[in-house]
């Protein structure tokens, strides 16, 4: 059996966290198993990696450390939990994955895009998602939403300028992959954006 693999992406605020809970939601409603899952963490060691990474006070982090975390809980993550639900033919719904290491740690940091699909591809084993939905908005307008949040961790503490960059590298990335990345923007209601990632995993489930 080969489940659906399904990933979120977009930068702080953009309606991940919201939208997969309404489609994971909506599609076990209509009786498909999903497994709702983040990244990083994911799993108990990825969680660690996963605090590591976002904790304010690890300022000192070099971008190469922090490239390597990420793809450390990743590889857990797909051992334990992506892996084995796929081959169990459900539908995973993933709150970010490898895009958001290109966006984040290529756009963003600046690490060889080259490299990073390289170094990417042996913890992937070149598993790619089957869809991806990207949540695309002003960046100012998604860090505002995050006001209510109580806990600011250290990525969204950067500069304006590191996340729009991280925003140009996801367009990219749906620019150079058009049938797998859907670009959603989420500038509106959390209905009217339900609605569109609906149609969007719909066209998704109708294609063979
Ligand atoms: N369409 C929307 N309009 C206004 N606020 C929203 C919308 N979608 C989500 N929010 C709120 O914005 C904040 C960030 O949303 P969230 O889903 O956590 O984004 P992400 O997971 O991409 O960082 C949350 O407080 C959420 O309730
Ligand atoms: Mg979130």
């Amino acid at each position: 059996m080969k489940g659906h693999f399904i990933t979120f992406e977009g930068v702080e605020g953009s309606g991940k966290t919201t939208q997969m809970a309404i489609l994971g939601h909506a599609l076990e409603t209509r009786g498909y198993p999903v497994v709702r899952t983040r990244e990083p963490g994911g799993t108990k060691i990825g969680d660690a990696i996963r605090s590591l990474i976002l904790d304010s006070k690890n300022q000192m982090m070099d971008a190469k450390t922090e490239f390597l975390l990420y793809l450390a809980s990743r590889a857990q993550h797909l051992k334990e939990v992506i892996l084995p639900a796929l081959a169990e033919g459900k539908v995973v719904l993933c709150d970010r994955f490898a895009d958001a290491t290109y966006a984040y740690q290529g756009y963003g940091r600046g690490l060889s895009k080259r490299e990073i699909e390289l170094i990417g591809r042996f913890v992937t084993g070149g598993l790619s998602p089957d869809l991806t939905l990207l949540l695309d908005i002003d960046v100012k307008k998604g860090l505002a939403r995050l006001k209510g949040r109580e806990e600011i961790n250290r990525l969204d503490q950067e500069a304006l300028q590191f996340h729009e960059s991280v925003r140009k590298g996801y367009l990219n990335l749906a620019k150079r992959n058009p049938r797998r990345i859907r670009v959603i923007r989420t500038d509106a209601g959390v209905e009217e954006i339900a609605k569109k990632i609906k149609e969007a995993v719909d066209d998704y489930f109708r294609v063979p």
